[in-house]
């Protein structure tokens, strides 16, 4: 059975089973609904099950060494682009819609930060991950909600329960509130559950792009929804992390309402967006 995911707590919580007005519809929308809820809290319970300490740590040190391939940002747009999965979240769509999508909408609001503009065409790079050529990563360990790891798990995870069922859970020097960091380290130092957000972070980095230090925290955290939706986790924050904070927050408007069926007209804006990553990242990136 295919997973089928999104990372958005909005769409994973609370559902709403559909109320149509069609006659028939109504019970066969409640099974696709209920279908789907079952196959999400199956996802995350695999999730929490296997997303440990050292998993994510092993896979940072698997993947950081950036050895996997050689390709520039907009090569990569097109590799994620033809890998499509009818189980990923963002794919009712190409990939490539929705990261325009994203980026042309934060452009029209905030014309001036063109870092922003770019972050938005990258955030979800990462998830080439998932193709078959490239990571072949189970989905559990490329989308959803991201976590810390290495102290407790907030109660306003998506699905807590299953954390349970995870070693970290019952390690004592890992289940206490601060864990293995000290208050206020800063979100930098926090070893984060391994997915799309962590990799493209590690990608970015290790390339030494010029995109400003906000710009690298939306990328990373931008799935940390314990955080920037519920204001979990403050007491791992530096005053830093606080004010970058914002920024991810009004990325986030648009990371989720862009989703609607707006036409990007590809060949117009891509002349822009060649001149951002020209900016900001050498030609070719180590993957
Ligand atoms: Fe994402
Ligand atoms: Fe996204």
């Amino acid at each position: 059975m295919r997973v089928i995911v999104r990372g958005e707590p909005s769409d994973l919580n609370g559902f709403v089973v559909p109320r149509s007005n069609a006659f028939g519809h109504q019970f066969r929308d409640y099974e696709k609904e209920s279908g789907r809820r079952v196959a999400v809290e199956e996802f995350y319970r695999t999730n929490h099950v296997n997303q440990t300490f050292d998993f994510a740590k092993n896979k940072k040190e698997e993947y950081g060494k950036l050895q996997r391939a050689e390709m520039s940002i907009w090569e990569c747009c097109e590799l994620l682009n033809q890998y499509v999965d009818e189980s990923d979240p963002d794919l009712d769509e190409p990939q490539i819609e929705h990261l325009l999508q994203t980026a042309e909408a934060i452009r029209r609001d905030y014309p001036d930060e063109d870092w922003l503009h770019l972050t938005a065409l990258i955030h979800d790079l990462g998830k080439v991950l998932l193709h078959p050529s490239f990571g072949g990563e189970p989905q559990w360990s490329v989308v959803g909600d991201t976590f810390p790891l290495g102290c407790a798990f907030d109660k306003s995870i998506v699905h807590h329960q299953h954390f349970h069922d995870n070693p970290d859970f019952h390690n004592p020097a890992f289940n206490t509130k601060l864990g293995i960091y000290s208050a206020n380290c800063g979100l930098e130092n926090v070893t984060m559950s391994w997915g799309h957000d962590e990799y493209m972070y590690l990608v970015a980095k290790g390339n030494n792009t010029k995109l400003p230090p906000a710009a690298l925290f939306i990328i990373r955290f931008h799935s940390f929804y314990a955080m920037h939706r519920s204001g979990a986790y403050e007491y791992l924050m530096n005053e830093e992390d606080k004010e970058i904070l914002k920024w991810l927050k009004v990325f986030n408007k648009y990371d989720l309402y862009s989703k609607s069926k707006v036409r990007i007209d590809q060949e117009k804006v891509k002349p822009y967006y060649f001149s951002l990553i020209e900016k900001y990242f050498p030609e070719k990136l180590r993957w």
